[in-house]
C-alpha cells in the first residue's frame, strides 16, 4: 500500500513536473511571440504615428475662437478635433474625432472652381476674375473696387460667388445638383447640407449679397447675382467630416481620381490649375505664410476645416472650429504642418541625387 502510494506519488510528481515544464515552455514561447511582435508595433506606420503625435501635441491647445458672424457656427462644439490623411493609393489614416461634421464653408470654393474648369476650361476662371492674390480678407469689398472685380481669384468671396454663377444649368435645381454631386464625388459619398447653417448664413449674408451685386455691376456675374449668392451660401453649408475632406484633398493629390472610389472626378490636366489658386489664396492673406511653412496648396473654411494637398502623395485634413484672425483654424494649421513635416509632404523639398 505504502509502495503503491509512493508509486502513485512518484507518478503524480512526474505529472506535475511535466506540466510545469510544459507551462514554462509555453510561457517562454509566448514571451518570445510577444518580444517578436514588439518590433512590428514599434515600426508603426509613419503616417499613423505622425497623426497620433500631432493629435496629442495640439489636443489641449486653447487658441482662437469659433466664427460667429454666421450665428450657427458660434454654437458648434469648439473641442471637435479630428485629423485624417488619405494616400494616393487609397489608404486612410485617422485620429481623434472623425465622425463629427462641420460645414465645409470656403473649402467648397475649390470644388466649384473644379466644376467650372471642367465645363468651360481653365481660361474661363482666369479671364473672368483672375488668379491673383488680393492680399485682403476673404470678403473684402476694397479688393473688388481696386480692379473692378478683376485681378482676384476663385478662393475669395467675390471670385467664388462669381464662380458659382458660372456653373451651367437650366435652373437653380440643376445647378445645385451639379455642385452637390461634384462635392460628393470628391468625398466618395453622398454629402448633405446642414440646413441650420444654410438658413443662418442666408439670413445674415447681406455683405455677400452686396459683393454679388458689385460683381454683377462690373460684368463678372452675368445674371441673377442674388441667386448665385444663395447657391454659394448653400454650397458653404455642405456637411463634412475630416475623412471626407482628406479624401477630397487626396483626389486632387491623385490627379483628380478619387483614390478610394477610383472615380475620375476631374481631368488630370485641370488639377494643377486648381492647386495653383489654392497655393496663391487658399488661406487668404495668410497664404504666403502657410506656403512658406508647408509648401502645400491648401484651403480653409470658417467652419473649422482645412485640407491640404501633397501632390502625388496624399491629402490631409483637420477639423477644429476655433479660428485665428485671418479666419483659419488654429489647430488645423499647426497639426497639418507637423504631420506634413514628419512625413515629407512639402512638394518643394526635393532631395538631392
Ligand atoms: O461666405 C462666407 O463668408 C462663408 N460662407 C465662407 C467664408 C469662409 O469659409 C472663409 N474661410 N476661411
Amino acid at each position: 500500500m505504502k509502495r503503491f502510494r509512493s508509486i502513485r506519488w512518484t507518478a503524480a510528481s512526474q505529472l506535475v513536473a511535466v506540466t510545469l515544464v510544459l507551462c514554462v515552455a509555453a510561457g517562454a514561447a509566448l514571451a518570445q511571440t510577444k518580444t517578436a511582435a514588439k518590433p512590428a508595433a514599434a515600426a508603426a506606420n509613419p503616417y499613423q504615428s505622425a497623426l497620433d503625435a500631432a493629435y496629442a501635441k495640439f489636443k489641449s491647445l486653447q487658441e482662437g475662437k469659433n466664427a460667429d458672424y454666421i450665428p450657427a457656427l458660434a454654437k458648434v462644439d469648439p473641442n471637435i478635433f479630428g485629423i485624417a490623411l488619405v494616400t494616393v493609393d487609397g489608404k486612410v489614416y485617422t485620429t481623434g474625432d472623425i465622425t463629427s461634421e462641420v460645414s465645409i464653408q470656403s473649402i467648397s470654393k475649390v470644388f466649384t472652381m473644379a466644376r467650372v474648369i471642367e465645363e468651360q476650361g481653365a481660361d474661363a476662371i482666369e479671364k473672368n476674375m483672375g488668379v491673383d492674390a488680393t492680399g485682403q480678407v476673404f470678403n473684402s469689398i476694397v479688393a473688388v473696387e481696386q480692379y473692378r472685380g478683376s485681378e482676384m481669384n476663385a478662393m475669395v468671396n467675390p471670385g467664388a460667388i462669381t464662380t458659382t454663377s458660372m456653373v451651367d444649368g437650366a435652373n437653380r435645381d440643376e445647378i445645385w445638383k451639379k455642385i452637390l454631386d461634384t462635392h460628393s464625388d470628391f468625398a466618395g459619398r453622398a454629402l448633405t447640407v446642414n440646413q441650420e447653417v444654410f438658413k443662418s448664413e442666408a439670413e445674415t449674408n447681406q455683405r455677400n449679397q452686396a459683393i454679388s451685386m458689385l460683381m454683377f455691376a462690373y460684368g463678372h456675374i452675368k445674371s441673377e447675382p442674388l441667386r448665385a449668392c444663395d447657391i454659394y451660401t448653400e454650397q458653404c453649408a455642405i456637411s463634412v467630416n475630416a475623412k471626407d475632406l482628406a479624401t477630397m484633398a487626396a483626389t486632387l493629390a491623385n490627379g483628380g481620381k478619387n483614390p478610394v472610389t477610383r472615380k475620375q472626378c476631374m481631368k488630370v490636366e485641370n488639377v494643377p490649375k486648381v492647386l495653383a489658386v489654392m497655393a496663391t489664396a487658399g488661406l487668404y492673406d495668410d497664404s504666403g505664410k502657410w506656403l512658406y511653412m508647408t509648401g502645400m496648396p491648401a484651403k480653409s473654411g470658417v467652419g473649422g476645416g482645412i485640407l491640404a494637398v501633397s501632390p502625388g502623395k496624399f491629402g490631409i485634413a483637420v477639423i477644429s472650429p476655433p479660428l485665428d484672425a485671418a479666419g483659419n483654424s488654429v489647430k488645423a494649421q499647426k497639426a497639418i504642418a507637423d504631420v506634413s513635416n514628419a512625413v515629407g509632404g512639402n512638394p518643394y523639398a526635393a532631395k538631392p541625387r
